[in-house]
This record gives C-alpha cells, structure tokens and sequence, in this order.
C-alpha cells in the first residue's frame, strides 16, 4: 500500500463550532504522523479555484477555541454538477494529493460519495453540522454549542414569557430535522416541542398549550423546529393564537445558534474524530464518515449517513408532557 503523503483538508456546508478543532487535530496528529496536510479554502469550491495552502502546526494555532471556521466554507454549486466532480478529481490528482478529508453535513458526504466515483485518492468525512441529523455518529461537531446557544436565548425568553404570563413560540434551527428542537426543548421545560419528524397537528396543539395554562403556569414555551411540516413558527404561532383566543409570541434564534466558542464537548468531538480520522488514513480505513457511536469510534460508509435515518430517543419525547408540570 503506498503510504500517504499529501492530505488536503476542507470545510463544506454551515459552519459548525468545532469545525476549527478538528483542523487543527488533523493538521497537528497528521503533521506528527509524517503526512503533508493542505489546507482547502472556502469548501469544494477552493479545490476547483485552487485555493489551497500548506498548513503548519503554527497554522493551527490559537483556533481551538474558536467558533466558525479558518479555512472558510460554502455550498457550491459548480461542485454539485458532474462536471466539477471531474474537474475537482483532476486538480487532486494533478497536484499529487493521496487523499482529502472534509468536515461538514450531509451535502458534505454527498459530496466526497461523488468525488469517489472520478477520483481514485482516499476520502474521508468528519460530521460537522449543528442539526446532528447523520446517521453514524451519536453527535455531530457543533451540535452541543447551537443547542447550548439555543437553551442561553431561551431562559432569557423565559423571563419574558414569566413577566407577562405569555405563549412564546421559539423557533430553532435544523433545515429537516429536529434534534436542536428536541433538546432545547427537554432543557428549557418546554410544553410542546414541534418537529419534522412527527406529524404535527395544529388542533392537538392547541390542546397542550390550553392544558399548560389550565395547570396555571405563567408561561408557556413552544420550541419549534424551523423545518416543521406545518410550516415556521410564525405560520404555526397565527393558526395557534386563533385556537387559543390569545396571542402567541414569536422568536426566530436564527444563526446566532451557529457560532461562538465551542463547548467542551464540541472541542472533545472535534479533537478526537480529526485524530481518528488521520489514524484510518494510516491504517487503510476510508470510503467514509468517521464517528462517535456509544463511546466508541466508528466509520459509516458515506451512503449510509443520509440514506439511514438516525433513530430519535422516543422515551424522552413521550415525557416532554409530563415534564412541563
Ligand atoms: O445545516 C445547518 C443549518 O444551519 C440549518 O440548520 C439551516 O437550515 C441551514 O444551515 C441554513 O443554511 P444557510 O447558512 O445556507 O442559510
């Protein structure tokens, strides 16, 4: 097997917190390990306008703390069409690259599944996305931040809602899924939490948030996924407020769920996947995203990170009622 020398190394997609500490893992460990690691700028589009620099364990310094990403990212569009995947694919192979690993969700995976068909180098994935909706991994890198971002805004709302005896609908980020939904909503002591994956209907709703008031709460939290069927929470908010003859209030958290510093446990993921992943490289594992699952580090192959459906914990959802008092 010929050993890897040069590793080119990108992130795709939302930035996520800790997207920095797993370049930094893979650049300081690959580094120790004798690979050659090149930082790509701006996603899969930096390899096709070949933005594209040698990174140095100096090159890593002082990041791990923080939030976004150094090396830039992005959704190309050039990347998606087959024509950039060839293009893409003769770049690495023109500039000696053995192998690239990318940092980002599941257009991310896609993408490296896609590369794999024009480009004969080694590929692998890191789970980078604050809506943790990859199968293979327990979290994703930066999913723990947004959620502890999302669980600041909402105990401030909570005074709010408190001070005037209000219906606050919060809406949280996650494009189709609801797992920052969940969480926050679990932490928060949501009376109802609104997500894609369960059908949500608007009678019912109005039905708990009714029962939340009948229990002489003096505020009720609605956490909604913006990803909901039913549509945002604005939408849901007015067809709420006519149910309940009162008005409900709206608060969209938006992207200041994305950045920051990362929590401790974002850094941890980040640090020990970058780590893994360059140890896969030296020991012949690759074809796709590496992960957490029960503690232990795995690699799923690329398909299966969109094409599986990562399973919900139901329990903890059957108790949000129960929970909310
Ligand atoms: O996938 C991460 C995410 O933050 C989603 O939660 C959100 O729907 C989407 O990215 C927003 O994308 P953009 O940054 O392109 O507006």
């Amino acid at each position: 097997m010929k050993t890897i020398m040069k590793v080119g190394v990108l992130t795709s997609g939302g930035d996520s917190s800790g997207m920095n500490a797993a370049v930094r893992a893979i650049t300081r460990v690959g580094i120790r390990r004798g690979l050659q690691v090149f930082g790509i700028y701006g996603g899969f589009q930096g390899i096709l306008d070949e933005v594209i620099s040698e990174l140095n364990s100096l090159s890593v310094s002082r990041i791990l703390h923080r939030g976004g990403t150094f090396l830039t990212t992005g959704r190309s569009e050039e990347f998606k069409n087959e024509e950039g995947q060839v293009k893409a694919a003769k770049i690495l192979e023109d500039r000696g690259f053995d192998a690239l690993i990318a940092i980002g969700g599941d257009g991310t995976m896609r993408g490296l599944a896609a590369l794999s068909n024009h480009w004969k180098g080694r590929l692998i994935g890191l789970p980078g996305t604050i809506d943790n909706d990859l199968f293979g991994t327990d979290y994703t890198i930066g999913f723990d931040t947004a959620v502890n971002n999302a669980l600041e805004a909402l105990d401030k709302i909570r005074d709010t809602a408190e001070a005037f005896s209000r219906v606050f609908l919060v809406e949280v980020m996650g494009r189709h899924s609801g797992f920052i939904a969940v969480h926050v909503g679990i932490a928060t002591g949501a009376s109802a939490i609104v997500i894609p994956e369960t059908p949500t209907k608007i009678d019912d709703l109005a039905q708990r948030v009714n029962n939340a008031k009948a229990k002489a709460k003096t505020s009720v939290l609605v956490v909604v996924a913006e990803g909901d069927e039913l549509g945002n929470a604005n939408v849901i908010g007015d067809e709420l407020s006519k149910r309940i003859g009162d008005k409900c209030r709206v608060s969209v958290l938006g992207y200041i769920q994305r950045g920051g510093n990362p929590t401790h446990m974002d850094r941890i993921l980040a640090t020990r996947l970058g780590a893994f992943a360059v140890e896969c490289l030296l020991t012949g594992k690759d074809g796709g995203m590496v992960g957490e699952i029960n503690g232990e580090l795995t690699m799923t192959p690329f398909e299966e990170t969109w094409s599986k459906k990562k399973p919900f914990d139901e329990w903890m959802m059957g108790l949000v009622d129960e929970l909310s008092g």
